[in-house]
């Protein structure tokens, strides 16, 4: 089965979707995007994901191309036409195609794009085992609050962690406190049992999973604190994880050198995963 994009307006065969050379996104990173999981046909979250795709629009100086109703049967027809069961949806948008100049065009029109896959689930390993988070100086800009399409630091993050043998970065900014992972929310739980992850502000997006994974975890009656935690805290925390909506609460059993708690995934990060699992399936909407 051939994949379907949808460009600007049209559903277009995957292979030939293409954005112009003028276009800011692909000059600029003048643009942002989402990513909502598809679980059993149905989107996780979709609401909060579009709410933040507007603000980060609006933060931007950006306008939405569409209106909100029109952008949720673009993505259902994506998961139509591309048969997904689970997986995710992808959109993204960028200023303008306009010939190249750094101040905003006169005559923005929002460009869009958008396309949506199936994806195999987490090798059982993850869960069993944990994975490694190496650590680096986060050395973004002052607005990581907005999901701009801006990625280069995360992406050289993820690389060096995957020359390293490990799943995820872990960015330290100056003060020696945990920011987030280079696509992922950190927690930890402290020797007392205290869940932590840092409160939200412009230094990390403020993750949609994040957000549930917090509800979740006041249902179960977790003690949750959101503070700012130190890499040496979380290198002495009795467990620690990662979320994000391609990585719904992916236990961290080791920290650059050092062991997490006992090298195995921690009973209450067990505990969300398989919460997390469920509300996937069962919140979904159509
Ligand atoms: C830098 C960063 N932080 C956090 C997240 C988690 O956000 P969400 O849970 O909304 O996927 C992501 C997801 O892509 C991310 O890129």
């Amino acid at each position: 089965m051939s994949r379907v994009a949808y460009v600007n307006g049209r559903y277009v065969p995957h292979s030939e979707a293409r954005v112009h050379i003028d276009d800011r996104g692909y000059q600029f990173a003048d643009g942002v995007y989402e990513v909502v999981a598809i679980v059993g046909q149905r989107f996780v979250d979709e609401a909060p994901h579009l709410d933040r795709l507007e603000r980060s629009l609006k933060e931007l100086r950006m306008t939405m191309p569409m209106s909100r109703r029109s952008l949720e049967l673009v993505l259902r027809e994506l998961v139509r036409r591309n048969r997904v069961r689970n997986g995710i949806v992808y959109m993204q948008m960028s200023r303008a195609v306009a010939p190249r100049d750094h101040p905003f065009p006169k005559l923005a029109k929002t460009q869009v794009v958008a396309w949506a896959r199936n994806s195999k689930p987490a090798p059982a390993s993850v869960a069993e085992d944990g994975v490694k988070a190496i650590t680096m100086p986060d050395i973004r800009w002052g607005r990581c609050d907005i999901k701009s399409t801006a990625l280069l630091p995360n992406v050289l993050a993820k690389q060096l962690a995957r020359e390293a043998g490990a799943y995820e970065a872990w960015l330290v900014d100056e003060d020696g406190n945990v920011t987030e992972g280079s696509s992922s929310n950190a927690w930890i739980v402290t020797s007392k049992g205290e869940l932590v992850t840092r409160s939200t502000d412009e230094a990390i997006l403020a993750g949609v999973t994040r957000r549930t994974v917090h509800e979740l975890a006041k249902e179960e009656g977790l003690r949750l604190v959101e503070r700012k935690f130190s890499l040496a805290e979380a290198k002495g925390a009795r467990e620690a994880f990662v979320t994000s909506a391609s990585s719904p609460v992916v236990p961290v059993t080791q920290i650059d050198e050092q062991v997490i708690g006992n090298g195995k995934p921690g009973s209450t990060t067990l505990k969300l995963r398989e919460r997390y699992l469920r509300y996937m399936v069962e919140a979904g909407v159509a």
